[in-house]
This record gives structure tokens, sequence and C-alpha cells, in this order.
């Protein structure tokens, strides 16, 4: 991916006004929406790759075309990789950033549905990556974003060390709070490093952009 990226545009000032009201109303809330077809299927093939496996366990969520699964899995040997997203025209591409590794697995899935779905078999996680979310920058669009989101609860059940990358410092920033509203301490800062991850985070870095990292313990 070689385009230049234009940087986040928003008419959000700071942080969102309504973010204690709606995430405080998700943290309270049970989604009752029917789970996707086709994310079960995925989710089967994915108990069934895990096996009886009970060791560590990683997510690698909106993985895109994979090459962060691929990169997380390297870095972790020891631990099984599931990367999920929900386009499967990012995830068919994913045969150009395959890798000879066993540990790890991509898959198309709707997100929401995945979390729930593990959370219901009671599975935990040692690590969870969101790198790059889409940000959904206006203002109006603020339930779309994952920390306040019905995915929120589901995403801290699930455990393990969260880490959110974006080139939105915004977005960083408020997935902070959100966390701080559940009660849950985190830290966010800039992000640099020499080895770009994901083919976003190369096309930001190669637009001059910046990054911003959060983790948290959950
Ligand atoms: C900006 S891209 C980042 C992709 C990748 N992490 C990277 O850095 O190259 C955001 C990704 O989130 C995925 N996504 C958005 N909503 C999703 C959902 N509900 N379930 C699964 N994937 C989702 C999109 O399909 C897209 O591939």
């Amino acid at each position: 991916m070689q385009q230049k990226s234009r940087s986040i545009s928003t008419n959000q000032v700071g942080v969102h006004q309504n973010l204690h009201k709606v995430v405080s109303r998700q943290l309270a809330s049970v989604s009752q929406k029917p789970l996707s077809e086709h994310t079960q299927q995925a989710f089967q093939q994915a108990i069934n790759w895990l096996g009886d496996w009970q060791g560590e366990l990683i997510l690698d969520s909106c993985c895109g075309v994979g090459e962060s699964t691929v990169n997380i899995a390297q870095a972790h040997p020891n631990a099984r990789v599931i990367g999920i997203d929900k386009s499967a025209l990012r995830t068919d591409k994913h045969q150009a950033y395959a890798n000879t590794l066993e540990n790890y697995l991509v898959l198309r899935a709707d997100l929401k549905d995945f979390l729930r779905l593990l959370v219901i078999h009671q599975k935990k996680l040692s690590k969870h990556y969101l790198l790059y979310p889409n940000p959904y920058p206006k203002s109006a669009h603020l339930q779309r974003r994952w920390y306040a989101c019905s995915a929120l609860k589901d995403i801290l059940s699930l455990g393990g060390t969260l880490e959110v990358r974006s080139n939105w410092q915004l977005y960083i920033q408020e997935f902070s709070a959100a966390l701080c509203i559940a009660n849950i301490s985190n830290q966010f800062s800039e992000f640099a490093s020499d080895k770009a991850i994901t083919p976003f985070e190369r096309k930001y870095w190669q637009s001059g952009q910046s990054s911003w990292q959060l983790l948290a313990d959950l």
C-alpha cells in the first residue's frame, strides 16, 4: 500500500461530551442482537483449530489483510494468534502475506459477534491487539467506535493486555477515558518503532503521521 494518507478530520473539538453517558450505558447493557451465521461458522473454525489448546491466546482484532497477525505470531511463538476482520476483500488477500508459521489463523468474521462468542465460551486472552480500527471521526458516530459500542463489555471480559494503536490521538484519549469510566487503569503515549507491523501503520508513517498507543491490563 503506497498511497499517501490524509490526517483525520473531525467536527469534535475534544473528548466527546456524551462519552461518559454512552460508555456507562454500554457497560450496563446486554446485547440481544442475533449472532451472524458466518461469524458462528468462523468461530467454530477457530474452536476446531484451537482443539484442546490451553496456552496463551492472542486476538488481533480488525486485522485487515493479516500482516500484523503474522508479525504477532512471529513475536509470540508459544501463543496461538487469531486475526479477525469483517472484510472478505481484506482476509482473502492474506495469501500474499501468509507465512509457514502454524500458530496463527486469519478469519473473516464480524468482530462484535466473535467477541461475544469468545465470552460465551469462557475464553480468556493473554493479549488483545486492536491496531488502527476505523476511527469514525464524525461526532455523530461516537457509538461506532469500539470503546463506545456494545463490544466494550466483551473486550473487558476477555482480559489480557489490551494494545490499541491509532493515528488519531483523540481516539486513543477517548479509549483511555472509557477505560477509566470502567475503573481500568491504562496508559497512552505517542508510538514509534523501526518497523511498521500493519499496512495502515506503514501508510500513516510514510505520510508523516504519528501513531498513538494505549496499553491496559484488563
Ligand atoms: C483501518 S483498517 C486497519 C486494518 C489493519 N489493522 C491495519 O492496520 O492494516 C480497519 C479494519 O477494521 C475492519 N473492521 C471494521 N469493523 C469491523 C468489524 N465489526 N468486525 C471485523 N472487522 C472490522 C475493517 O474491515 C478494516 O479492515
